[in-house]
């Protein structure tokens, strides 16, 4: 079928249905969905944002939910400040940052993210357990997968496991281990249609109802993630009921030991439409789940549903894991840290060597042999000929304050940018590895070598 486009590059097909679904709101609908409000979160581990409203350098306003969440204004380029090196913040459409929130993890538990890149969600689970518990990030696509270790990295998350697998294999590998799941699904992106050209030329009503049967299939796999009593929590950034109410609906029908959990109200978000499928498809709870609207509510549109296990018993056990560095390794990183860090955060936890590299393995974290693992912890350094090499995910795990003689900058400062640019910066110090920092947080290592400080910030992330 030839699809025929709008004016707004929307498909006609879509409009279609949104404007049958709508009627007089469509209108609303469909210019909200043209210019989505861009928002930015807060990483929570670095700075709370009172301090970050402190020292923003361009104007936020604060959203109403959730805390730390913010819009942005046209000017300033977020992106491209050192700010955003340091992982002070990561942008995020407002309304997905109430996706976690819904999550609701505490400090403590294990939290799978099964469809995790780039990370949006994952960074902000991570900062709501605040270095506790263990985050698995999960993306079945090696390149995205990577991308969402840089995230993770970048924002100084150390307690998380970064894996590249399908949800069915991680389901065989750790059964009901987890206190929480999230399914951030793969859907047909109908919410992006603004941002991606792809999303557009991508889209059909066929593509719709297969991505609400992959769903129902990753659903089933998260049932078999998530600890008797735990909460699964389904999102997508779409506008479909098949893939929305639909999915939801045919989850809860095929697993009869999960309810539609209640959620927290937020402000302009509707119910869930059971009206909108048909009466043999409905079943109890969907109007709990949620529906954001980008013309009543900041964001380019969710839709997020809660699922409660009702089952009892106990949490599934998989087998703990015994990292074992050699002897020479773990003296290697100690000898680092006590040369370079007060203090010796790294070695708080147990390392692991894969290949050359060097690992810090969150306590708690179960065996993932025979699993496709991109990080199995934080990722502290690489052994070259019996040197230890610190990884620029080692700095970036640390605070400032953290360094022996840190290089403190300024963000307006040239040097700043030049370090930005890979170029080597000129500041008097001890000699030796030494963290960057920007304002006291932390942007990548350097070496110094008299006034010198020679460049480790890594070439891929190198400002043009
Ligand atoms: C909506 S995006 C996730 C966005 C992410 N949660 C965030 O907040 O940044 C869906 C992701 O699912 C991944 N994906 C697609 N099929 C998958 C599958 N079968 N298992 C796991 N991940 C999958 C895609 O690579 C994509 O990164």
């Amino acid at each position: 079928m030839t699809r025929v486009t709008t004016d707004l590059g929307f498909p006609a097909e879509f409009i279609q249905r949104m404007t049958g679904l709508l009627g007089q709101e469509a209108t609303g609908f469909l210019s909200a969905l043209e210019w989505p409000a861009a928002g930015l979160r807060v990483n929570t581990l670095r700075l709370s944002p009172a301090q970050f409203e402190e020292i923003s350098p361009f104007p936020v306003t604060p959203l109403a939910y959730p805390p730390g969440g913010y819009l942005l204004g046209d000017e300033g380029r977020p992106g491209k400040h050192p700010y955003h090196a340091a992982g002070l913040y990561y942008m995020q459409d407002p309304g997905a940052m109430t996706v976690a929130a819904a999550l609701g993890p505490l400090p403590g538990e294990r939290i799978l993210d099964l469809a995790a890149a780039p990370g949006g969600k994952a960074t902000h689970i991570a900062a709501l357990l605040g270095g506790t518990g263990l985050l698995v990030a999960n993306d079945m696509h090696p390149l995205r997968a990577r991308e969402l270790a840089r995230n993770l990295e970048r924002l100084g998350v150390r307690n998380a496991v970064v894996t590249c697998e399908s949800a069915g294999r991680l389901a065989d590998h750790f059964g009901a281990f987890f206190d929480r799941v999230l399914l951030d699904a793969p859907c047909s992106g109908e919410s992006m249609f603004a941002k991606s050209e792809a999303a557009r030329r991508e889209w059909s009503g066929a593509a719709v109802l297969g991505c609400a049967r992959r769903q129902v299939d990753l659903l089933a796999a998260a049932a078999r993630l998530v600890r008797p009593g735990g909460l699964i929590v389904y999102s997508t950034c779409t506008f479909s009921p098949a893939e929305n109410e639909g999915a939801a609906a045919a989850f809860v029908r095929e697993h009869p030991g999960f309810e539609i959990a209640a959620m927290d109200a937020v402000a302009g978000a509707e119910g869930g439409r059971a009206d909108w499928l048909s009466p043999g498809e409905r079943v109890e709870g969907l109007e709990r789940t949620l529906r954001l609207w980008p013309h009543r509510v900041p964001g380019a549109g969710h839709f997020i549903a809660g699922f409660r296990s009702t089952a009892g018993g106990a949490p599934g056990e998989a087998r703990e894991w015994n990292p074992s560095a050699p002897r020479n390794v773990v003296q290697l990183v100690a000898d680092f840290t006590a040369k370079h860090l007060r203090g010796a955060p790294p070695l708080e936890r147990r390392l692991e060597v894969v290949g050359d590299e060097v690992y810090g393995i969150p306590p708690g974290t179960p065996e993932l042999k025979r699993l496709r693992v991109v990080r199995p912890g934080w990722w502290l350094g690489t052994l070259l000929k019996n040197r230890f090499e610190p990884a620029h995910a080692m700095a970036l795990g640390l605070r400032g304050e953290d360094g022996e003689d840190p290089v403190v900058l300024a963000p307006d400062d040239p040097v700043t940018h030049a370090y930005l640019r890979g170029e080597a910066i000129s500041v008097p110090g001890r000699a030796g590895w030494t963290l960057v920092t920007v304002d006291g947080f932390v942007l990548g290592w350097g070496k110094r070598v008299g006034d010198v400080v020679k460049n480790h910030y890594p070439k891929g992330l190198r400002w043009r």
